[in-house]
């Protein structure tokens, strides 16, 4: 793993400025997919500002448009596509608007060929590791005359000191780890961002204290798995280990973290969970299936009672615990008995979230070669069948809360006038009425009712 710091490219700017003599530029950045390429948008945006780009949030504005893109389901890639070819027109108005497509789709060499062969309008293409790049790839574009596309290649580093231009002041994303090396059969990952590999603690830890200085009340560990970080480091260190060190930094504010995995989430990171008062007791545990024969054949590793017997060693050790998961209908070859298991685990964990997707085929990974009998109709309804057990379970533990007092971080106006929106510790969102300064800032919320998956509540008292 190479470890690699960025610098400001001032021969790229200087291209840059000569490009656009008028007025400085304006960029369009738009991410799709997770918190991991959400991060990546907002380094794009710092690097693009480093280089004398100005931000614009409609396409009509900018001079640069930039997808940053998610290859996780097809669905994701089908509207990338679709956004790109609506772009058509525009780029006739204005030949000299440059368009870009980047992140995990452009990691994909079909994709690449694609973009080169189909949208010929398309000027800009690299993958996940080419952020640091951007300026010389841009610089490279405008010296050319040429359209710029990267074929995809592995760069296995790690990029620090990119600048961020954040899209929240109080709630941030902090990358801990990239890349993933577990390879369930289902998964495009591990092939598009590459091995894992883990920030140095020191790194997390300066830019965690910027963090906590600045003022931001929530920061968000991500890591495709987080509960393998530390491994390949100089010094080891495990991830439980990681959270004890960044909660010695003295401050006002709170921690969570995405992805676990429930094969490495260890009793001593529950502990740590229970021991640590910034860390968020909610804990995201995608399962996947709650089939021991599709999860073999998923390759994640567990059996659905090792991932019980974690759930209820969490419960007895953090009181109040709350639980999400990621579910996927449909994996090749699974079989209404399968299916049942699933309904039948959802019902005895009791998420207060799920996040669940119909399998999506991704070429080049195992299960791609799987045979696939199910038609998609029955995967729809089986999904149908999973979101009113889930709905059900969750209207319920969201409705006993009712009459707690709680503390929430304000995130932002709530959907009648006057009302602010609150998210509690275990993610779940209040309503309730206050005024806009309380954005960004802690509150206690008495929980007065529920409506479906919403609380309703009053303020009871303020903190910062
Ligand atoms: N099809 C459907 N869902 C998928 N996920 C990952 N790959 C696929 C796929 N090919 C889901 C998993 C993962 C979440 C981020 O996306 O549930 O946890
Ligand atoms: Fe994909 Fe599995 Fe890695 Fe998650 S752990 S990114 S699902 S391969």
């Amino acid at each position: 793993m190479e470890k690699l710091t960025y610098t400001h490219d001032a021969q790229a700017a200087a291209v840059i400025a000569s490009v656009y003599q008028d007025a400085p530029p304006l960029a369009y950045v738009h991410s799709f997919g997770c918190q991991q390429n959400v991060n990546d948008g907002e380094k794009i945006r710092g690097v693009l500002m480093d280089v004398g780009f100005g931000m614009c949030d409609n396409v009509e504005q900018a001079d640069l448009i930039l997808f940053n893109t998610c290859a996780v389901r097809e669905h994701a890639e089908q509207r990338v596509f679709g956004n790109v070819g609506a772009l058509k027109k525009l780029k006739e108005k204005n030949p000299k608007l440059v368009i870009g497509v980047c992140g995990c789709m452009a990691q994909q060499q079909h994709i690449v060929d694609k973009l080169r062969k189909s949208y010929p309008y398309v000027d800009l293409v690299f993958g996940v590791d080419g952020i640091d790049r951007l300026p010389a790839m841009l610089a490279e574009r405008f010296r050319r005359g040429k359209r710029y596309l990267e074929n995809p290649k592995a760069r296995n580093a790690v990029v620090e000191d990119l600048p961020i231009r954040r899209d929240s002041g109080f709630r941030a994303w902090l990358p801990i780890m990239y890349g993933c090396d577990n390879f369930c059969t289902y998964c495009i990952v591990p092939y598009v961002r590459g091995r894992e590999r883990s920030r140095e603690p020191e790194d997390i830890l300066a830019e965690f204290r910027q963090l906590v200085e600045q003022g931001y009340k929530e920061i968000t560990l991500l890591g495709q798995n987080v509960n393998s970080y530390g491994k390949g480091l100089e010094n080891p260190i495990d991830f439980a280990d990681l959270l004890v060190r960044l909660c010695e930094v003295p401050g006002n504010y709170q921690i969570r973290f995405m992805t676990s995995h429930p094969k490495d989430a260890s009793r001593k990171l529950i502990d740590t969970i229970a021991a640590q008062p910034h860390l968020c007791k909610h804990i995201h545990l995608p399962v996947q299936s709650g089939s021991d024969r599709i999860l073999k054949q998923m390759n994640r590793h567990y059996t659905v009672e090792q991932y019980h017997e974690l759930i209820e060693y969490a419960r007895s050790k953090i009181p109040g615990v709350t639980f999400s998961s990621d579910i996927i209908v449909g994996f090749p070859g699974e079989t209404e008995e399968d299916f049942q298991k699933t309904l039948d685990l959802v019902e005895s964990v009791g998420y207060m979230q799920l996040f669940t997707f119909i399998y999506s085929k991704r070429e080049g990974t195992p299960a791609a070669k799987m045979e696939d009998p199910i038609t998609r109709e029955e995967k729809t309804a089986r999904m149908d069948r999973l979101l009113r057990t889930q709905e059900k379970i969750a209207f319920a533990s969201i409705a006993s809360l009712v009459g707690q007092t709680v503390r929430v971080l304000v995130e932002g106006a709530g959907r009648l006038e006057g009302t602010l929106n609150g998210r509690l510790d275990n993610n779940l969102v209040v309503e309730f009425a206050g005024a806009d300064t309380l954005i960004g800032e802690y509150a206690e919320v008495r929980l007065t009712g529920s409506r479906a998956a919403l609380l309703l509540g009053e303020l009871a008292d303020t903190q910062n």
